[in-house]
């Protein structure tokens, strides 16, 4: 074989057909463009993504004449332009809805559920903490995508940002049994979402406090883009948050040692004036465990990523 055979692909390589076809099935099939199909447009924009166009790349590589594959590549990014879009809409639509209060408590849980094939009503808990669509579209709910660079650095005691997944926050807004007169506290509330979502959940006051300013900032501007007045962000470090209306205190580990001892310390003290809960997820949950002022049914061989509802004596 030449220098120039060798790097020269023949067109009518069985893989430009199969993708071709595929293309050309997506392109005719209507239902990732039905509005409702989240799901299915979802899973279409990863194949495509992932199989086709990475497929096509491939082949590009090897082939010094490229028309037909960039033609396919042109349409296969045309489908995901179009999808796109879909969501754009959908979004903006739905954003829209949420600032005039069109959806609280039970009719944003039935929101998600037309538009999410999620199992919500289904009782069993992640093992581990990961992400599903459920997050693809939380996410986009959030008027602002971008997250903000970290300004100050972290002591060693606190952990640094990831959110706790949007299954995990439907599952405490379960199992929390909130009264309506409930304030609920997430300390370390990061960009915001988790709180958020338990307002919109619950329908409750809810509070972020957040170490980093930047975190604190995206997460206000999230709530005022909502239109959510029951949503606060304080810039503050955990151990010197004023704690007084909370009755529901939430943490996905956002901090441990010396400092978890010191809020623990505060939330105690507030233990004294009315009864509180601490839900927890990860592994801080072990720590505030050992408080003989709290009471769950925490076992020491539960999953760590396990939702645990702790309660003051
Ligand atoms: C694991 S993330 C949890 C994020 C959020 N609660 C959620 O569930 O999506 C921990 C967050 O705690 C914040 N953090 C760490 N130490 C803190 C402290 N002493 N006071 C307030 N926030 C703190 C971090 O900046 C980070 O955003």
């Amino acid at each position: 074989m030449t220098k120039k055979e060798s790097c020269t692909i023949n067109f009518n390589l069985p893989e430009i057909y199969e993708i071709q076809s595929y293309i050309e099935e997506i392109e005719k099939d209507p239902l990732p463009y039905e509005e409702k199909n989240f799901d299915t447009r979802i899973g279409v924009i990863d194949f495509i993504e992932f199989q086709v166009i990475s497929q096509i790349e491939t082949l590009l590589l090897k082939t010094i004449q490229p028309a037909q594959l960039i033609l396919l590549k042109y349409r296969a990014e045309k489908v995901i332009a179009e999808l796109e879009e879909i969501d754009i809409n959908l979004f903006q639509k739905l954003q829209a809805n949420i600032r005039t209060g069109g959806y609280k408590g039970k009719e944003f849980k039935t929101l998600i559920n037309e538009y999410i094939d999620c199992n919500l009503d289904d009782n069993k808990h992640q093992e581990e903490p990961g992400y599903d669509n459920l997050d693809v579209f939380i996410n986009g709910l959030s008027p602002f995508q971008a997250m903000p660079e970290q300004t100050k650095d972290l002591e060693p005691e606190m952990v640094y940002y990831q959110k706790t997944s949007a299954r995990v926050v439907f599952e405490l807004v379960e199992k929390a049994h909130f009264m309506k007169e409930d304030v609920f506290f997430d300390l370390g509330a990061g960009l915001g979402q988790a709180a958020i979502l338990v307002n919109l959940l619950a329908g409750i006051t809810v509070k972020g406090v957040e170490f980093e300013p930047a975190y604190c900032n995206f997460a206000r501007d999230c709530a005022a883009g909502l239109n959510l007045p029951n949503v606060t962000f304080i810039n503050v470090d955990a151990r010197k948050a004023d704690y007084s209306e909370g009755t529901v205190f939430f943490m996905f580990t956002p901090f441990k040692g010396e400092i978890m001892e010191e809020v623990l310390e505060v939330l105690r003290k507030e233990s004294l004036k009315r009864k509180i809960k601490i839900i927890t997820y990860g592994p801080c949950t072990a720590q505030v465990a050992l408080q003989s002022w709290l009471h769950s049914a925490f076992s020491k061989d539960d999953n760590i990523y396990k939702l645990d509802i702790f309660t003051s004596l």
